[in-house]
């Protein structure tokens, strides 16, 4: 039976500057009753000039590491999803490579938006399954400031920066760890959330800076009512192939890019909502950061879960990318 992975430790790096729904009244024709009634945000964080992704997931992942009492050297491969990568080229998992001395890790970036987390999360757990190897990074990190229109009330009040990462490990006992995960792509959603420009199809030119081609571009009331429908879908899905129920469930942690989205998915799945994880209050929706951020606060502050807890986590993002994890819980 292949080896199922489980959570060893977990790092984060919030960066130290706020921006308030106060300070973005300021910037932008909003308000923050309407940015909190409409997602449940209340502030976020932004990068400081002059610093790129890497330097996020990098300490995220320091401090998983430490938290372990794990040594760089030892990492067998770093996985780090995200869509603002510090350039096209090297990947952010070079850099974090370079950043942490991990001198003899592999890895590579996965792009899949909001999603990214929980694909990275199955994509790991499925090469510890092949037995190959034994420690995986698993990072989720953003730097949405980058790319986000400040003159744009409809995108700037969503987003935010953070890195969250995970440490993968074979899991000692059986029945525990990566139980189960559902991974779904549908490229026509494309059209509503996507870059405009900067790519190969339309490289940068005076006129894509000109047109602000290089922001998020997203059609919000489009992408909800698929984000309400899908991530609800996978997390109800889950758990009924697992004979799960929402009483049997300890945590649900939803990618946190709207409260009406996460509401939506814990009725489908019949969740009570205070097992439900939220912090899009305070950070806002940082794309791949956002679960790693959540299960932060859920075990390492919050101590919420104990050996043989039942975790789903699921996501909805650009692409359109979405899917769902189940573990059982091992520590
Ligand atoms: N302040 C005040 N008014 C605003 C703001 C703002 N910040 N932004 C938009 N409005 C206005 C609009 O102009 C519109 O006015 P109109 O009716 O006169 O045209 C009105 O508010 C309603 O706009 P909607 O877009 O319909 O508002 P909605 O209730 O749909 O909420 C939101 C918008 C929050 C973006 C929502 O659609 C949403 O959460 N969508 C999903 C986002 C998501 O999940 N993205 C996926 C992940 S992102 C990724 O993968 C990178």
């Amino acid at each position: 039976m292949a080896k199922s992975a489980y959570i060893r430790s977990i790092g984060r790096c919030l960066p130290e500057r706020k921006l308030t729904n106060q300070d973005l009244e300021k910037m932008v024709d909003t308000t923050d009753e309407w940015i909190f009634s409409r997602t449940g945000i209340r502030e976020r964080r932004i990068l400081e000039p002059g610093l790129g992704n890497s330097h996020m997931a990098a300490r995220a992942a320091r401090e998983c590491l430490d938290r372990a009492g794990v040594e760089a050297g030892e990492v067998d491969v770093i996985i780090v999803a995200t869509v603002t990568p510090d350039m096209f080229f090297p990947s952010t998992a070079c850099l974090v490579q370079k950043g942490i001395g991990a001198k003899n890790a592999w890895g590579f970036d996965l792009s899949a938006g909001c999603s990214g987390f929980v694909f990275a999360l199955s994509t790991g757990a499925q090469m510890i399954g092949f037995g190959h190897y034994k420690k995986i990074l698993a990072i989720g990190s953003d730097v949405m400031s980058s790319i986000v229109d400040y003159e744009d009330r409809s995108t700037c009040v969503l987003f935010g920066d953070g890195a969250g990462a995970v440490l993968l490990e074979p899991c000692p006992e059986d029945g525990y760890g990566v139980l189960d995960f559902i991974q779904r792509i549908d490229g026509r959603g494309g059209d509503f959330l996507h870059m405009k420009a900067g790519g190969s199809l339309k490289p940068a030119t005076l006129e894509t800076v000109r047109n602000k081609e290089h922001y998020v571009y997203q059609e919000g009331r489009q992408v909800f009512k698929f984000a309400v429908t899908e991530m609800a879908e996978v997390s109800a899905k889950i758990m009924d192939r697992n004979g799960l129920t929402g009483q049997d469930v300890k945590l649900f942690i939803p990618h946190q890019a709207n409260l009406r989205i996460i509401d939506a998915s814990a009725k489908r799945m019949k969740i009570d909502p205070e097992k439900v994880v939220i912090n899009i209050d305070k950070y806002a929706n940082t794309t791949a950061a956002t679960i790693p951020l959540c299960l932060y606060e859920a075990v390492n502050e919050e101590k919420k879960l104990n050996k043989g807890d039942y975790l789903v986590m699921s996501a909805f993002g650009a692409g359109f990318t979405w899917g769902s994890v189940l573990m059982r819980w091992w520590e």
